[in-house]
């Protein structure tokens, strides 16, 4: 089964991706985790993205599918992708359909977690991660079991995506009304849209998107 999860920065995207991940065995494509690598590993993709990823604007096209096709084909061809931030253009929307015909795969599911954009802002500024194993939490929501230390390596330190203060994630809020949620009518025409509150708490999300996907 391939999926894609749609939202506006903070919708639970990656929250989510990651409970399918453990739940159903498929693998999570992050376009931004894989620039954030890039970056990290100062490639050349990773030098192009930075200044364009810390403004909070898109990574061109070509970059970004070029990207997901290589891990398409890193992947066992019977495992399920879950396409977490992307596509996120017309273009991308595209893209992914010869990425995945070419590769003997299709589209199952569109799923778009709608959001109050108002309160993103709380939910973006607040998450932090362990600087070891990358496990997720949140100043408000999901904090460690014991504070200062991560529940699942036990390391101490955390860190914050440059990316995540307020004006860079207006700037990404306005990315996303302008470029990305124009494409759900291509996948609404296709019947793969579903809609699901991503304003409910993270187990009752996950729970409709497993209505969705039907049987583990
Ligand atoms: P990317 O890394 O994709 O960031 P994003 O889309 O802005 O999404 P986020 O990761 O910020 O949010 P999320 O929806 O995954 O939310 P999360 O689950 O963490 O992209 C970063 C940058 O890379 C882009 O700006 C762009 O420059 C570039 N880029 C990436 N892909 C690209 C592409 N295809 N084309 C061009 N450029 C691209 O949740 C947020 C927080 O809320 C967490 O702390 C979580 O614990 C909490 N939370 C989640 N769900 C709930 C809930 N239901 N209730 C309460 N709290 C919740």
């Amino acid at each position: 089964m391939n999926i894609i999860l749609l939202g506006p920065p903070g919708a639970g995207k990656g929250t989510q991706a990651d409970r399918l991940v453990k739940e159903r065995g498929m693998k999570q494509l992050s376009t931004g985790d894989m620039l954030r690598a890039a970056v990290k590993a100062g490639t050349p993709t990773g030098l192009k993205a930075k200044a364009v990823m810390d403004a909070g604007q898109l990574v061109s096209d070509e970059i970004v599918s070029g990207i997901i096709g290589d891990a398409l084909d890193a992947m066992p061809a019977d495992q399920g992708a879950i396409f977490d931030g992307y596509p996120r253009t017309q273009a991308q929307a595209v893209s992914l359909d010869e990425i995945l015909s070419a590769r003997g795969r299709k589209l199952d599911h569109v799923i778009e977690l709608v959001v109050d954009e108002d309160k993103l802002v709380e939910r973006i500024v607040g998450r932090y991660t362990c600087a070891n194993c990358g496990a997720g939490y949140h100043d408000t929501f999901k904090q460690p079991k014991v504070a200062g230390t991560c529940d699942v390596c036990g390391h101490h330190e955390f860190k914050r995506r440059p990316d995540d203060n307020e004006e860079t994630v207006r700037t990404r809020m306005a990315e996303y009304r302008a470029k990305t949620q124009p494409i759900l009518p291509y996948y609404e025409a296709k019947g793969l849209v579903a809609k699901v509150d991503g304003m409910a708490d993270i187990d009752h999300v996950g729970a409709a998107i497993d209505a969705i996907l039907g049987d583990k």
